[in-house]
């Protein structure tokens, strides 16, 4: 573990103070009475009618701010339209091929209320649920917040899955609207999306509707209820009264990955969803009147949702949302598209600066990046040489970094410095402290706090607004993936440790989720997608650490009697992987093996399989059913470790 580093305090560079006095004081408050903090920020936004009940708690379902009556669009627009930040610019887009366009707030209402007013004219009311398959570009957010104006949930799908994840989804929501374009661009080419629809479609019985955004301009056939998206907004009406939703209404669904074969659908309300992103982003960011605010996540997972679309939005800044891949036409995309824009905070995953930090000092170097106040990074564990990198080199050691974590569960951001309410001296690797109102603690396997400096499980001790309401129609599954090993205990399924400081270090993921550049993948849902295909028994997913994206999937697979191991059969699974989930679910390595290693009891060990396919120790195997299968892991691992198969 990194010592605290020197370099702040020696350098001066940094105002710091000596200790977190303020955020202590106003932590210690917000624990004492958890409500009344809570109520008081929940003040900023708009509400039609006040809350009764500031939290209802039935461990372990939240119902905050019980009683109140809001729209979530109106908090992102109309509350923009009667001050000057009405012609502001509220999103500033550029597209991977150079194209830029700018909405200001009331253009973007404006655009919001029209596509409200064309869901109303195809069925959709209060509750139903509209699938949004956009790639990034405004509409992506005007869909959405088009949704939450009429009171509908919108289910948001990343662009970068395949047809399989878009049925298994859109089944789940039983969506009645799919919104998507004709392709998306990435890295140059087009991602024919409307295709991915349409071998999807056979199997989505509940889709009423498709709206096709023309952005790709390619060749498509629109079905007998598929239409034009600039087709149905001809006409329609320019305004739209908001639907006033309770509290708890749900404003999203958004599905994300876990430790078992399908996807979860984490459900967010509307009043303490939109109460903790506006809090965080205040607190993190320290938003100010000329900030522009560069987050580089899309918006299909939920950093895209909370940092992207509604806190930016609900804070009236300016923000750059980009199309595109970082390293496209060159490994210089975020540093010219801050330049351009005068970008004010970057906010954006280790994987991306990793890629960034291989190409060298000279290109950042190149450009003109002195419009950056603040740096922050989200998703998944920052390297220390990599924050240095980012402070010395981006941030030219004059900008704070701000290291945020959270999860799709926890709506918007539980740990991190809060430059808005005090600056901490930062320790590179470290995401500081908990957010106020946030109480995090670092456990055992039985639930006990283990000392400081000691890896243990992070939990979250009390309910705080952002939490998820529960899972999309499975609320057994949400008690007992979030609440039951550690009861009446949030358990987020992280490592972390505690220093002698009180900072907080998260150490990966203590369970069966991967890390890939950022993007959450279930090992079990690999798994299931690799069973599915006719030649194959048996599979098992791992990871290795990976330089550039944390860590890359690796893949053991036992096919059918009778089936040749051949490289054909290989490249066969990998297009497999692509077609049924998508590319960024595609494994950099596939082995294969006559069986797996499994415990007595037949559960696969997959502690020993990540073990061998990083190289590391494999330690005790006496629980292993047979210790043949584990040489057997790592002679076909050794065999192939040369003809690496890159996807
Ligand atoms: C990981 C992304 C270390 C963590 C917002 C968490 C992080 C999972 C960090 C959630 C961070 C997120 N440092 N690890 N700053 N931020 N993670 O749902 O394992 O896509 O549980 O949400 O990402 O991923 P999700």
């Amino acid at each position: 573990m990194s010592e605290p580093s020197k370099l702040y305090e020696e350098s001066g560079k940094v105002k710091v103070s000596i200790s977190p006095w303020r955020l202590q004081t106003l932590s210690k408050e917000a624990l004492n009475d958890l409500e009344k903090f809570w109520a008081e920020q929940a003040r900023q936004l708009n509400w039609t009618k006040y809350w009764d009940r500031t939290l209802e708690w039935d461990p372990p379902f939240a119902r905050w701010f019980a009683g109140g009556l809001l729209n979530a669009s109106v908090n992102c627009l109309d509350r923009h339209l009667d001050s000057e930040t009405r012609n502001k610019a509220a999103i500033v887009w550029e597209g991977e091929d150079g194209q830029s366009r700018t909405l200001t707030y009331f253009e973007l209402y404006r655009q919001v209320c029209k596509f409200a007013n064309v869901l109303k004219r195809y069925g959709v009311t209060k509750g139903d649920r509209v699938t949004i398959y956009l790639p990034m570009v405004p509409e992506l957010a005007i869909a959405m917040l088009a949704c939450a104006r009429i009171g509908a949930i919108h289910s948001v799908i990343f662009s970068g899955f395949s047809s399989q994840a878009l049925v298994d989804r859109v089944n789940d929501a039983q969506s009645k609207v799919i919104v998507t374009a004709d392709g998306g661009i990435r890295k140059g080419k087009v991602v024919e999306l409307k295709k991915v629809v349409d071998e999807a479609l056979p199997s989505t019985p509940s889709i009423e509707r498709v709206i096709v955004l023309k952005r790709a301009a390619i060749e498509i056939t629109l079905g007998p209820n598929h239409v034009w998206w600039h087709e149905a907004m001809k006409g329609a009406p320019h305004v739209c009264i908001p639907e006033a939703v309770e509290s708890t209404h749900p404003l999203f669904i958004l599905y994300t990955s876990g430790t078992t074969g399908k996807p979860k659908g984490v459900m967010h309300g509307t009043g303490g969803y939109l109460t903790h992103v506006l809090s965080t982003a205040k607190w993190v960011f320290d938003f100010q009147k000329n900030d522009v605010f560069f987050c580089t996540a899309d918006i299909g997972w939920v950093t895209g949702h909370s940092y992207v679309v509604y806190a930016p939005l609900m804070c009236g800044v300016t923000e750059v949302m980009y199309e595109g891949a970082p390293d496209f036409p060159g490994p210089d995309r975020y540093w010219a598209i801050v330049e351009k824009y005068g970008a004010t905070i970057l906010y954006t995953t280790p994987t991306a600066l990793r890629m960034y930090m291989k190409y060298g000092d000279s290109i950042p170097e190149s450009f003109d990046l002195s419009s950056v106040r603040l740096l922050g990074t989200v998703g998944e564990p920052i390297n220390p040489e990599v924050w240095m990198w980012y402070h010395r080199v981006i941030g030219k050691e004059r900008c704070p970094i701000v290291d945020t974590w959270w999860q799709t569960e926890t709506g918007g951001i539980m740990l991190g410095m809060c430059t808005g309410i005090e600056m901490v001296p930062m320790k590179p690797g470290s995401a500081t402290f908990a957010m106020p109102g946030i109480e995090a603690g670092v456990v055992d396997e039985k639930g006990d706090a283990v000392p400081l400096g000691t890896k243990g499980y992070l939990v979250i001790r009390r309910p705080w607004p952002g939490m998820l309401l529960s899972l999309w129609g499975d609320d057994e599954k949400y008690k007992a993936t979030y609440w039951s090993r550690f009861p009446g205990t949030y358990y987020p399924g992280d490592y972390a440790m505690i220093d002698k400081d009180g900072y907080l270090w998260l150490l990966g993921r203590a369970d069966d989720v991967l890390k890939v550049a950022g993007h959450r993948l279930g090992t079990m849902e690999l798994e299931s997608a690799f069973v599915a295909h006719r030649s194959i028994a048996e599979a098992a997913v791992t990871s290795r650490p990976d330089q550039v994206k944390g860590e890359s999937i690796v893949a053991f697979i036992v096919p059918k009697e009778g089936i040749a191991k051949s490289l054909e059969l290989r490249k066969q699974l990998l297009d497999h992987i692509r077609a049924t989930l998508g590319a960024i679910a595609v494994p950099e390595e596939v082995y294969f093996v006559d069986k797996l290693p499994k415990t007595r009891s037949g559960k696969i060990m997959r502690r020993l399989l990540k073990a061998v396919a990083s190289g590391g120790t494999v330690g005790d195997t006496t629980t292993l059913e047979d210790g043949a299968a584990i040489d057997e892991v790592r002679k076909a691992y050794e065999d192939l470790k040369h003809e690496v198969v890159h996807t």
